[in-house]
């Protein structure tokens, strides 16, 4: 006969009673605390009470498995009976379930601290890093309405090679020959694309082909890019501790990098003030660099760009002055209706009349390989002269 499973209030109890004690759940404690709440269960049960308070207690809890599967990217909790993944072909919805809400509430505080950091009512979000990499979003309620809202991303340690990527379509047949170009020459280059489009893995993937000799220094927001490179540093920022102090951000980040002799200074992504330091080292001496930025198509990279470079002050013609001189080339990904990202265009910079920064397609995929466009002259001189500007 099958044995009566305990409830979510009976799970409840025995966790108090627990938590006074501040002992781990042992099947002996279990019972013990299960007898004080007069209930009796048969070894199975104890077991499978011990079971559901222990993956509490360590490791992602009933997300383990969904953690495990190499193939999942993302894992979204939005109540304790949806609970979504994406295995790289959008998202599907799980069977996994939380007994209730303050389960995914208990979960996502245990891994907030396992982050070392907060997540109470006081300061009810947090988006932190966790031990081994996995990036941590929660919000919780009444802010996130009737449950926790959970967002995991997992880093997967190792980055993807160029081989791999031209596998997956995402760069095309022979691809890969201007891309090795683009890095020998040393040219500046910005990965932009929407949310996910695959942006960090391809910048992670193309710093894999810097050389051995050169040393990267990274710049990011939370850490992500895993270069297959032997000579790498990784600065990482902060949110300020509790008393409000201590915040270390990009912009941090940015100034400290350039005084650590780097051959390629690389921000993660560019997402505010920033982008004026960047643009700065990139046109006094730190060519190679190279960053990403969410944008929905390469036309709209110097609009993005004076919008962050105004929160920083920086006008208008200052910017595409800047820019003009600082950057190459730009690799714009898609991710198409079927899930597949792919490097949809390339593209250079050129000045206008006024001065003004526009882009100019150079290349674009094909399931051939590159399709030549008109800038692809001038990236073809970049590459062999070698970030050359103006
Ligand atoms: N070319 C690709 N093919 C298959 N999966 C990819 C590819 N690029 C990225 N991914 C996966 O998609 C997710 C999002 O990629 P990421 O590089 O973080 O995107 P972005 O930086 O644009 O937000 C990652 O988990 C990554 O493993
Ligand atoms: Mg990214």
């Amino acid at each position: 006969m099958e044995e009566p499973v305990a409830g979510g209030a009976l799970l409840d109890a025995v966790r108090v009673r627990l938590a006074e004690t501040g002992a781990e759940p042992t099947p002996a404690r279990v019972a013990a605390a299960l007898r004080s709440q007069g209930r009796l269960l048969g070894d199975s049960a104890v077991l499978r009470v011990v079971e559901a308070l222990r993956s509490e207690l360590v490791g992602t809890g009933p997300l383990e498995p969904l953690l495990a599967d190499p193939a999942v990217t993302d894992v979204l909790v939005t109540s304790p009976e949806e609970v979504w993944v994406d295995r790289g072909g959008g998202l599907e919805r799980t069977r996994v379930r939380f007994t209730d809400a303050a389960a995914v509430r208990r979960l996502a505080q245990r891994l907030a601290t396992s982050a070392g950091r907060r997540l109470d009512d006081a300061r009810p979000w947090v988006d932190a890093r966790l031990p081994d990499g996995t990036r941590l979003h929660a919000v919780l309620p009444p802010v996130a309405v009737g449950c926790t809202a959970l967002s995991l991303r997992v880093v997967r340690p190792r980055a993807f090679g160029l081989a791999e990527l031209m596998a997956a379509g995402t760069v095309p047949p022979g691809g890969d020959r201007l891309l090795r170009a683009m890095l020998d020459a040393r040219l500046s280059f910005l990965v932009s694309g929407g949310t996910g489009s695959g942006k960090s893995t391809l910048l992670s993937s193309l710093l894999g082909l810097v050389g051995p000799q050169e040393r990267i220094v990274l710049a990011e927001d939370s850490s992500e890019l895993r270069p297959d490179h032997p000579h790498v540093v990784r600065l990482e920022a902060r949110p300020a501790n509790q008393e409000g102090v201590g915040r270390v951000g990009l912009r941090d980040l940015v100034r400290q990098a350039l005084r650590m002799r780097p051959d390629r200074l690389v921000v993660g992504e560019v997402r505010g003030s920033e982008v004026t330091d960047l643009l700065i080292a990139l046109n006094t001496g730190h060519e190679g660099g190279c960053c990403t930025l969410h944008a929905n198509a390469a036309a709209d990279v110097p609009a993005r760009l004076e919008a962050l470079a105004a929160t920083a002050g920086l006008d208008r013609a200052a910017l595409h002055s800047q820019l003009a001189a600082a950057l190459d080339v730009i690799v714009h990904l898609v991710r198409d209706r079927a899930g597949c990202r792919r490097i949809a265009e390339i593209h250079v910079l050129e000045r206008d009349g006024e001065g003004l920064v526009a882009t100019v397609p150079a290349a674009r995929w094909s399931a051939d390989g590159f399709v030549a466009q008109r800038g692809r002259q001038r990236l073809e001189r970049l590459c062999a002269r070698g970030g050359v500007r103006g």
